[in-house]
């Protein structure tokens, strides 16, 4: 079985194109690195795109963008889908590099369009810097940060995230009844992160993003009172992965996590339950509205 090493990019769909980049730039901090027809991709460190914005009316997540090292990876991951009748697409030439990449395998699942590539872009000639005051963001071989999804059925997107795409699990979390459970396929402590919804208004539920520090995250919060950068769920610290962060609303309505401190695992770090409210302090209202 391959193992994907990061959660590498986002690509979501976003009906006001302009709106998405001032928040973007000014508020989260990132830069435009590249522009493509209606595609907008934004970096935060040294690769070309963290996330790309397509001008769409459907305002949630296209796709989700893993990577592997090896591209000898990606024929083994081909292999195990033949092998289980689950659709792919092989996507090479100009198509992969419409996300950066030389080649990826692209898979639905539950609705949800991922993208195991390999092969990305980097920027070496132009440093990133950000546009505003910030030491930059916490990327890298973490990948970028981690995104929650709402899954129609939790115990088949356990098997596709572990069985296919190769993640561990690291922890199970109940808040109230409610089951999260938690997957990390980097020293990260969560990539992605799910609970069960079958009819949720969209798939993702946030998309976290973390800074280098916590002056960053401060800088940030000043950020968001003098932009249009709701904040839906004030500051706060993290059970299980241990961050501290507050939530804000994106103009295509996809919360955002603005997160610093983020717990890392060991590679045999041992899988977790935890019965908790989901914080060890703060983030006291809004959660239930992400
Ligand atoms: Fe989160």
């Amino acid at each position: 079985m391959v193992a994907v090493n990061q959660l590498h990019y986002m690509v979501l769909g976003v009906k006001d194109l302009a709106a998405w980049e001032e928040f973007a730039t000014k508020g989260v901090g990132l830069v435009v690195s590249r522009r493509q027809g209606d595609t907008v991709h934004y970096r935060g460190d040294r690769d070309v795109a963290r996330i790309i914005t397509v001008q769409s009316d459907h305002e949630d997540v296209q796709a989700i963008g893993w990577s592997v090292s090896a591209e000898a990876d990606l024929d083994e991951l081909i292999a195990q889908l033949v092998s289980e009748g689950i659709e792919y697409s092989d996507v090479r030439g100009q198509d992969a590099r419409t996300r950066n990449a030389i080649r990826l395998v692209r898979i639905m699942f539950d609705g949800v369009v991922h993208e195991v590539a390999w092969g990305l872009a980097f920027e070496d000639r132009i440093p990133f810097q950000s546009p505003v005051a910030i030491e930059g963001f916490r990327l890298g071989e973490l990948g970028l940060g981690h995104i929650a999804m709402l899954v129609s059925d939790m115990e088949q997107s356990d098997r596709f995230i572990t069985q296919i795409l190769g993640h561990k699990v690291t922890g199970h979390m109940f808040v109230g009844p409610t089951e999260v459970r938690f997957y990390r396929c980097s020293a990260r402590h969560h990539s992605i992160g799910i609970v069960q919804d079958p009819s949720p208004p969209r798939r993702v539920q946030h998309i976290q993003i973390e800074y280098n520090s916590m002056d960053d995250l401060g800088r940030a919060l000043d950020r968001a009172a003098q932009l249009p950068m709701p904040v839906i769920v004030p500051i706060g610290k993290h059970n299980a992965d241990w961050v501290i962060s507050f939530y804000v609303r994106s103009p295509s309505g996809v919360a955002i996590e603005l997160a610093h401190g983020g717990r890392l695992m060991r590679e045999d770090e041992p899988t977790e339950l935890e019965i908790f409210s989901g914080s060890v302090w703060g983030h006291r209202t809004g959660m239930d509205k992400l």
